[in-house]
């Protein structure tokens, strides 16, 4: 096609990838295409805006490593991530929600029901317990629930990596023939997402902070069960209102109860301060069983 204008350069893109030889990579072309120009049109940007947007993208991707990265960073601020999670988890009425994924997952080490994952880290402690059942309520045994969350000061343990090796904070356990797991940890707290780059920028330009609400990231994972990927949340946070990538949901949120030494529920002696966080789980059925 030649002389393509204001009025007809999208219908020529759209017509150049109609021969795609995979119906997906048409479908997705075409809507691709379409939104995209009709954006443009929307804004109509400067040739110096363009410029900018172009550069935005690049320091993106470079601001990608091993340990960072900043494109799921704008997935998650500009609520995609979320969207995509609802569209692949339409799940039926009484399971547990999901929500976003986030960048600090590693696969975490394996440990004892009621062993401590803190890894000596400083905090104040807090038992997290809780059961996995599927979704008529039959407790389910041998379930894996890996568990991360972040530090006191607000940091995953991959954050600090260079100066404190190690993971902490994170662990594997198995559920009991009664479906319940049950650990010590430290208690996490609100944090920024990491704002110093294009994504912070961002944020600030659009009049946003950077922070979540303190929570405790779970993902379950049992045969015949959709893969459960969700966090609960404490309740009284101050920004579970406005978290920067919102994962809130009102069902995954409870109270991080506080007590004052005592017997724990494992009948660990307490003294001080400790907290303990407790949830039952309900899988969905996997795509196959439903
Ligand atoms: C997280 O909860 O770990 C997280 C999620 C999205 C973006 C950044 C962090
Ligand atoms: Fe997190």
């Amino acid at each position: 096609m030649r002389e393509a204008d204001e009025q007809t350069i999208t219908e020529a893109v759209v017509e150049s990838v109609r021969g795609a030889p995979d119906p997906r990579v048409r479908q997705v072309s075409e809507a691709l295409v379409r939104h995209l120009h009709a954006f443009v049109r929307e804004i109509e940007p400067s040739e110096a805006e363009w410029e900018w947007a172009i550069g935005f993208l690049t320091d993106t991707g470079h601001m990608c490593s091993q340990t960072r990265q900043e494109f799921i960073l704008l997935s998650d601020t500009l609520g995609v991530s979320m969207l995509v999670d609802a569209i692949n988890h339409r799940f039926p009425e009484g399971a547990t929600e999901t929500t976003v994924f986030g960048p600090f997952y590693v696969p975490p080490p394996a440990f004892a029901a009621g062993d401590d994952i803190s890894a000596g880290r400083s905090g104040r402690p807090m038992y997290i317990g809780g059961s996995v059942a599927d979704a008529k309520g039959q407790p389910i045994a041998g379930a894996t629930v890996d568990i991360w969350h972040s530090d006191d000061e607000g940091f995953y343990d991959l954050q600090k990596l260079d100066h404190e090796p190690g993971l902490s904070g994170r662990g594997r356990f198995e559920t009991d023939a009664a479906g319940r797991f049950h650990l010590w940890t430290i208690r996490p707290t609100a944090y920024p997402i990491p704002s110093d780059g294009p994504v912070g920028r961002m944020l600030a330009a659009q009049g946003r902070h950077p922070f979540r609400p303190e929570h405790v990231h779970f993902m379950i994972t049992a045969p015949g069960q959709a893969k459960l990927v969700t966090h609960i949340f404490a309740d009284g946070d101050t920004y579970l209102d406005s978290d920067v990538v919102f994962g809130v949901k009102t069902s995954l949120i409870r109270t991080y109860e506080q007590h004052a030494g005592g017997a724990a529920p494992d009948g660990r002696a307490m003294t001080g301060e400790w907290f303990s966080l407790v949830h039952d789980f309900r899988l969905a059925p996997s795509r196959e069983g439903r």
